[in-house]
């Protein structure tokens, strides 16, 4: 993806832009120290806890854990595709866009020009949907449906529902584009209109009531629409995936919830639009629905940006519940401290829309506060495959917990995750924490349990390293050659050696184009974690960072003189081994430090 725009070139625009000023014209900033804060535009907060690092180019949120570059801000913020954010910066700051960037064979290009279009486009087709409610001549037929089911005039309303006439040329002709190849295009760009296969567009949506998908900021980025009659097919059309519009990431009723409740502190995830519409009609006003997907981490990362709680509604059966498991597996990652996961299950037969008619809005809500929390249904769902009674399932239990909490960030859920693990599995939980962090079996000799102990205890070299040379990248020329390190046995060594060569070869990259190079990686998410951490006491980085590499050097040593010793007890040693068996004897310190 990043992959057509010369790294080179997201270097220098990174070193470029200043993302004060860029946050600053969307979010006004106030300075406190060296950096600048705000209250954070990805979530609800009464006080500032949004920061701006000048130095290191990069935004932080301590609420919400939201962070990133200059481009990631846009991206987040502006919701713009990668090569839309670079070009909206280069332009800021008066560069060129390399000339290697094929526009039209990038799949995120045409979002950049068209993208504005696009949306003025959809709005007016939302616009054009609305009024065929109220004036075409079959709209009362959508009316008596829309009334069939229930739904209030208020409400439609205040979801902008529509209707979509019979016909296979309404909008095109509403937006006057019968003489307009272009237009035509642009509104099949839209997902508004298809392609014949020999030449000419025709609606895409036919005879459909109309539901418009509204992103956070209240664009509309695609429709669906629904059949009036339940033996048409497919039941719901929804748009295709545009330059605007992808069904995986975003969620209807977003906008809606936002308007309707000004401190929104909670969502209720939904699998239908009927759903959605109901439950706010009913007075739920924080609800959401997927568009016809499973729920992604986009999704979660996208509802915890705006809310520290989140309650997922599925149905009560076997598919239910296997999807709900699904949903918990991408949102353990993203259990920050502060926030929370709730699971409630629907009675057989019945959905969101209907139940929320039997119950009313007190009702419905009692059934929320009852939803299950996301550790109840971790551990029910786990302890239901192994036998809790035998030890040996117990001993199975922490494997199966083991790979699932690897993601977990550190904190108060963590915690409570392998407080109540130790609880069932029986074990002490200090022994169970050491033996999930370290990635080590339960059972194991004491020995080596120990050793894991005083290892746990601070944070490891590497780490130390790494976080130095993201604070503070100039340091890496102080380091001798990083392949020295290379060879070195421990996690993380090789980010390490990466990090010096780069930083080494192009002296001047701040934290923010360091973090570019490793965009969309697992290893990028990682260094964006370490790049929030911050020095007690900033004028002693250099000889922190000497003692860590340090340490890395004695470590090596020691591997390297164990290593050597054991060759020699067993096959002897030739004359340059036996050189540099003697001249590591006789190194008082290690050499990778100048
Ligand atoms: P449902 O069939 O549960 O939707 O599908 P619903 O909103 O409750 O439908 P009705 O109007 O009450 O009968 C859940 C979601 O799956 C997607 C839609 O997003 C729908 O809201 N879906 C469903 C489709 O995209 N296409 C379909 O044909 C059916
Ligand atoms: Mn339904």
């Amino acid at each position: 993806m990043a992959g057509r725009i010369p790294q080179p070139f997201i270097d220098e625009l990174i070193t470029r832009v200043d993302i004060v000023e860029l946050i600053n014209t969307r979010v006004p900033l106030r300075k406190v120290g060296r950096n600048y804060t705000a209250r954070c535009p990805f979530h609800d907060e009464k006080t500032p806890s949004f920061s701006v690092n000048p130095d290191k180019q990069f935004y932080h949120c301590f609420g919400c854990g939201a962070h990133g570059t200059a481009l990631g801000f846009l991206m987040d913020y502006d919701h713009m595709g990668f090569v839309e954010a670079v070009h909206e910066l280069a332009s800021s700051v008066g560069m060129q866009m390399p000339q290697t960037l094929d526009a039209k064979s990038d799949a995120d290009a045409p979002a950049i020009n068209q993208s504005k279009d696009l949306y003025a486009l959809l709005e007016q087709a939302a616009i054009f949907y609305k009024r065929q409610l109220r004036e075409h001549a079959q709209a009362l037929r959508a009316i008596e449906y829309l009334k069939g089911r229930g739904l209030s005039g208020d409400i439609s309303r205040d979801f902008d529902i529509g209707y979509a006439p019979p016909g296979w040329d309404n909008l095109l002709r509403a937006f006057n584009a019968q003489a307009s190849p272009a237009l035509q295009a642009q509104l099949a760009d839209a997902g508004l209109l298809i392609e014949k296969d020999n030449g000419g567009y025709y609606d895409r949506f036919r005879d459909r009531i109309m539901f418009p998908i509204r992103d956070v900021r209240g664009r509309v980025m695609g429709f669906g629409g629904r059949v009036l009659s339940n033996e048409d097919t497919p039941k719901y059309l929804n748009s295709p995936e545009t330059p605007v519009f992808h069904k995986g990431r975003e969620l209807y009723g977003l906008h809606e919830a936002r308007k309707a409740i000004r401190q929104l502190d909670r969502l209720l995830v939904v699998e239908g639009y009927m759903d959605a519409v109901a439950l706010a009609q009913f007075g739920i006003r924080y609800v959401v629905a997927t568009l016809g997907t499973a729920i992604t981490r986009d999704h979660l990362e996208k509802i915890f940006r705006l809310v520290p709680e989140v309650v997922f509604c599925f149905d009560g059966d076997r598919a239910g519940r296997e999807a709900a498991w699904r949903a918990l597996q991408n949102a353990l990652s993203l259990m920050h401290e502060g926030r929370q996961a709730r699971f409630m299950f629907l009675p057989e037969g019945e959905d969101p829309d209907t139940l929320i008619r039997k119950k009313g809005q007190a009702g419905f809500e009692t059934e929320i506060e009852n939803s299950i929390p996301l550790s109840t249904f971790f551990y029910n769902q786990l302890t239901g495959q192994v036998d809790t009674l035998s030890m040996d399932g117990r001993a199975r239990l922490v494997e199966l917990v083991r790979p699932l909490l690897s993601n977990v960030p550190d904190g108060v859920f963590r915690h409570m995750m392998l407080a109540r693990l130790a609880e069932i599995a029986r074990l002490d939980v200090s022994i169970l924490t050491q033996a999930l962090t370290q990635g080590t079996e339960v059972v194991r000799p004491a020995r080596r349990r120990v050793a894991a102990v005083a290892h746990a205890a601070g944070r490891s070299p590497v780490r130390i390293a790494v976080e130095i040379l993201l604070y503070q990248p100039a340091l890496a020329q102080q380091v001798g050659d990083p392949q020295a390190l290379a060879r070195l046995d421990l996690p993380g060594v090789g980010l390490l050696v990466q990090l010096l060569e780069l930083l080494q070869a192009r002296p001047h990259l701040n934290t923010a184009a360091l973090l570019e190079h490793w965009r969309d990686t697992q290893e990028g998410k990682y260094l964006a974690k370490l790049a929030q951490w911050q020095p007690e006491v900033p004028e002693g980085v250099e000889a922190e960072l000497q003692g860590a590499l340090q340490r890395l050097a004695e470590h090596y040593h020691e591997q390297r003189v164990e290593d050597l010793l054991h060759r020699e007890r067993l096959e002897g040693l030739g004359d340059t081994e036996k050189a540099e068996l003697r001249r590591l004897f006789s190194l008082a310190k290690g050499g990778f430090v100048h």
